[in-house]
């Protein structure tokens, strides 16, 4: 091998010992150990080449040798810088050092710095060395094969750089304003792959490449991830439940709230009983009445996807029974015990009535009422007692009172003619009470068992002349009958003498 160096060997007169170097193959030299430095530099940017440590007396020179060949190219010597060198950028020299400004890809190569003692012949060991002309990283562009997945598919995202000295890094990351940034790979992958892509995956990308000089960030794409309905969730205000599902109050304003994850988000229509009622998300009913007590379906529709979803919620209407509820007191068990009496029918649910200061006594409870039984003998004078009431329209529980009266005096009797003695009436009287008084004549064997006031009226023969008859007043708070007498006298009868 005899090249490369011959033309400066000729051109410059350079010293034969330079061309006596040259005569080294360029590969074994390289091979020598320990002597190869390795520098890199930037593409369009400096680099400084040291040819060792020598002075000013020496004389040196610089040469090239591109890639892959062996051909040397002298490029500076002493003073002086080639025309050959301008492939490899701007270059100048610092003493014996190279500088070359505005880095070429073409530098890229093995240069080698040769010098001796002016007007001796003293060699300075020669340098060896491997440049690599590093090339920054350019933006990366990021490509999404779907912006708009339909959750579950996959999704391919691919980051592209056209420019940059291998190894290049990839970093992925997504960007939301909840999670922020989140870095989802980092290696040498430039195809990431969400499969399947779900809600989750929904976000702005960037992908950021990385090499030994710099790093570059794509702009951002947004993925947008559709998907849903999800099944709707139903809520009620103002919140009651019943047994089967949902409840309120008639009358109220009752509004019902469908909810369903959707992107894009979904469409809703409410159906009462399978008919469609109403297109929304909220469905006010200003005045809901009992009648409109049933299934309640919420339907919500992704138009964008074309699918839907539905859920149905009972609704029960509860409403009052009429009017007010009724607290009394009746006599019970043969006239020996007071049943207290609580009521009110109607309404829906029933209402719940219950009786206060129980204690041990029996309490019969069933649709609508409540029966207290208390021993007669045993029940004070203006005793009271109390039935509380609840209903689920009922804001609070409310309240009906009786009291246990036994009135003063006792039965009074009396007999009345009518003219010409055709038919007489026999009162018996004892108002006031609670329970009433029960009056009878005769022990029950004439008329009727009275409250109160029992009144006998009969048509008269001889036979009555002289006769007796008993009223018995009952009341479970005595504890014995009370009577009164009346005897009828002789009679005289119209028409007879
Ligand atoms: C709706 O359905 C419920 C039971 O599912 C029924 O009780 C109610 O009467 C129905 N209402 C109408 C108006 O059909
Ligand atoms: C029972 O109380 C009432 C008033 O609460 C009174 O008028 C009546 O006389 C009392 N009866 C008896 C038998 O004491």
């Amino acid at each position: 091998m005899d090249h490369g160096l011959t033309r400066d060997c000729k051109l410059q007169k350079f010293l034969a010992i330079l061309c006596a170097l040259n005569s080294l193959t360029f590969g074994e030299t390289f091979s020598l150990e320990n002597k190869v430095l390795t520098v890199n530099g930037v593409l369009d940017r400096s680099v400084e080449l040291k040819c060792g440590d020598i002075d000013a007396s020496y004389v040196f020179i610089w040469t090239f040798i591109i890639i892959g060949t062996h051909q040397a190219i002298p490029i500076a010597r002493k003073d002086n810088v080639y025309e050959e060198a301008s492939v490899l950028g701007i270059v100048t020299l610092a003493g014996s050092s190279l500088v070359i400004n505005k880095l070429e890809p073409r530098a890229e190569g093995h240069y080698t710095c040769m010098a001796f003692r002016e007007g001796t012949y003293l060699t300075a060991p020669t340098v060896y060395i491997d440049l690599t002309v590093l090339v920054p990283v350019i933006e990366p562009s990021l490509k999404i094969d779907d912006q708009t997945p339909v959750e579950g598919t996959p999704v391919q995202l691919s980051c592209t750089v056209k420019v940059g000295t291998q190894p290049i890094t990839y970093i992925w990351q997504r960007h939301t304003i909840l999670d922020g940034s989140i870095t989802l790979h980092e290696g040498n992958t430039s195809i990431l792959v969400l499969d399947p892509a779900t809600r989750s995956h929904t976000g702005w990308y960037t992908c950021t490449v990385k090499n030994m000089v710099n790093e570059e960030t794509s702009g951002r794409l947004y993925l947008d991830v559709t998907y849903g309905p999800d099944e709707p969730e139903i809520s009620i205000k103002p919140y009651a439940i019943s047994e089967t599902g949902f409840a309120a109050n008639e009358l109220e304003e009752v509004t019902l709230n469908c909810s369903a994850a959707s992107n894009p988000p979904c469409h809703y229509i409410w159906f009462y009983n399978y008919s469609q009622m109403y297109t929304g998300q909220m469905y006010v009913i200003p005045k809901i009445s009992r009648t409109q007590t049933g299934m309640y379906t919420c339907l919500a529709q992704n138009a964008h996807l074309n699918t839907r979803t539905q859920s149905t919620i009972s609704l029960t209407v509860y409403y009052l029974p009429v009017g007010s509820p009724t607290c009394t007191a009746q006599a019970h068990n043969n006239y020996k015990d007071v049943a207290l009496w609580c009521s009110w029918p109607g309404g829906f649910p029933l209402a719940k009535l219950k009786w206060l200061q129980p204690n041990e006594d029996k309490v019969i409870v069933s649709n609508s009422n409540a029966t207290l039984i208390k021993n007669g003998a045993q029940l004070q004078n203006g005793s009271s007692f109390t039935c509380s009431i609840s209903h689920p329209s009922l804001k609070r529980n409310i309240s009906c009172s009786t009291t246990v009266v036994m009135p003063p005096g006792g039965p009074n009797c009396s007999a009345v003619a009518t003219k010409m003695n055709e038919f007489i009436m026999l009162t018996c009287e004892w108002t006031g009470g609670l329970p009433r008084i029960t009056l009878q004549w005769n022990n029950n064997l004439i008329g009727d068992i009275k409250e109160s006031s029992n009144i006998y009226v009969f048509k008269p023969d001889r036979t009555y002349n002289g006769r007796l008859f008993t009223c018995t007043a009952l009341h479970p708070m005595m504890a014995e009958p009370a009577d009164c007498l009346i005897q009828l006298g002789k009679l005289s009868y119209g028409g007879e003498d």
